[in-house]
């Protein structure tokens, strides 16, 4: 799979495929294409054939359906969206110290990207079935099997567990008119790596939400007991570790949060004296309206611009924003720092401590990038 991208992807596991672009790879280009689009596998990509493939819609419904993707493209508007998906472990490595790396994917800030996705409105879709009046929750579940890592996990491995992927939305979510059965990604067929035949697509919510390969939807009134729903793919305060944690007991990541990630000049590299352009992106559950720089540890903020650079795509309310500033620093050393609001007022908080979390979610804190100007 990974001779399925770019040669400068960053594998973190090569099977199953974990990775994404180098951070100037992913600033380069507001769609980014697919052979740079990050991929977050929790198990090997399953063999579908779409030509017998089959999704099951039941549960709390009037009428369960069973739909072959020619079904779904025939008899369902086809719709497109610009959608940035974000992992919810992005930015993880900025708060593991060497002895926790290797315990999950130690994300940089390339767990996100942005596609045009082609697909029906799952709404459409629901509608043909008729949620019945209990339905408060859709339940996703994938085809792959993710048996090899439930054993190592929190997860009970009885017989009750689902070896697939799955996961849950609230319904009124599911009926909101962004939300996807994608079957196309950048102007092709969804490829395997990224769920192709078929994909839940979620705008807004974590990256874990936009269940892979399909399989069945179900309306019911309770979230999904799938263990990437009820156990993993949740927020607990600092106190909790890995030795006292209840899994049930944690928050359960939906919407997304703000972030804002400096991507050039890329990690690591040195500037030369002179007028020096610090670009990135941003992205919330809600359009970005302010992305702010600091060039001094945090003590004084410049707005930066956020460019109207979408490839000729209408602006997307679900997509990131590429924000640039160009500071005029002396040589010496410089703490780069970058924070950003969306339009419902939600913001970053300037540190990692109040939001640290054993299991590297929403890390979120002011990003900060140490800058030699020579
Ligand atoms: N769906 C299935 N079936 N299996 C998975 O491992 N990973 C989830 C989600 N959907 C996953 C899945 C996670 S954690 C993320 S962030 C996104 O898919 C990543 O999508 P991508 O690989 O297309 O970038």
């Amino acid at each position: 799979m990974t001779d399925k991208k770019d040669g400068r992807f960053i594998v973190h596991t090569a099977e199953p495929l974990n990775g994404g672009p180098p951070l100037d790879q992913l600033r380069a280009s507001f769609l980014t294409p697919t052979e740079r689009f990050f991929a977050r596998n929790h198990a090997p990509i399953p063999e579908i054939d779409p030509a017998t493939f089959r999704l099951a819609i039941d549960g709390a419904v009037k009428r369960p359906l069973l739909l072959s993707l020619a079904d779904l493209q025939r008899d369902f508007p086809s719709h497109e969206r610009v959608v940035t998906l974000q992992c919810a472990g992005n930015r993880r490595a900025e708060m593991l110290d060497e002895g926790q790396r290797g315990q999950s994917v130690p994300w940089g800030s390339e767990a996100i990207g942005n596609a045009r996705w082609q697909g029906a409105r799952l709404a459409d879709v629901l509608a043909a079935a008729g949620p019945l009046p209990e339905a408060a929750h859709l339940s996703a579940l994938g085809l792959d099997d993710c048996t090899a890592e439930l054993k190592t996990s929190s997860a009970e491995t009885d017989d009750e567990q689902e070896k697939g992927f799955g996961g849950s939305i609230p319904l009124a979510k599911a009926l909101a008119p962004e939300t996807l059965l994608a079957y196309g990604m950048n102007g092709a067929p969804l490829p395997a790596l990224h769920g192709g035949p078929l994909r839940l697509l979620v705008p807004g919510y974590i990256g874990a939400r936009s269940v892979k390969w399909l399989a069945r939807l179900t309306l019911a009134a309770t979230p999904s007991a799938n263990h990437y729903q009820a156990r993993s793919y949740r927020v607990f305060p600092p106190a909790v570790n890995a030795r006292n944690v209840v899994w049930e007991e944690g928050e359960s990541l939906g919407p997304l949060w703000v972030n804002s990630v400096i991507c050039l000049p890329a990690p690591g590299q040195t500037a030369p004296a002179g007028p020096l352009r610090i670009a990135g992106y941003a992205q919330s559950r809600a359009p970005i309206v302010t992305v702010e720089v600091s060039a001094d540890g945090g003590q004084s903020w410049r707005a930066a611009a956020l460019t109207e650079a979408t490839q000729g795509e209408p602006p997307s309310p679900w997509a990131w924003c590429f924000w640039e500033t160009t500071l005029h620093l002396p040589p010496g050393e410089h703490e780069l720092c970058v924070r950003a609001w969306d339009a419902e007022g939600n913001g970053q908080p300037a540190d990692l401590a109040p939001t640290w979390n054993f299991k590297g979610y929403r890390i979120h804190h002011w990003q900060r990038r140490r800058l030699i100007v020579e």
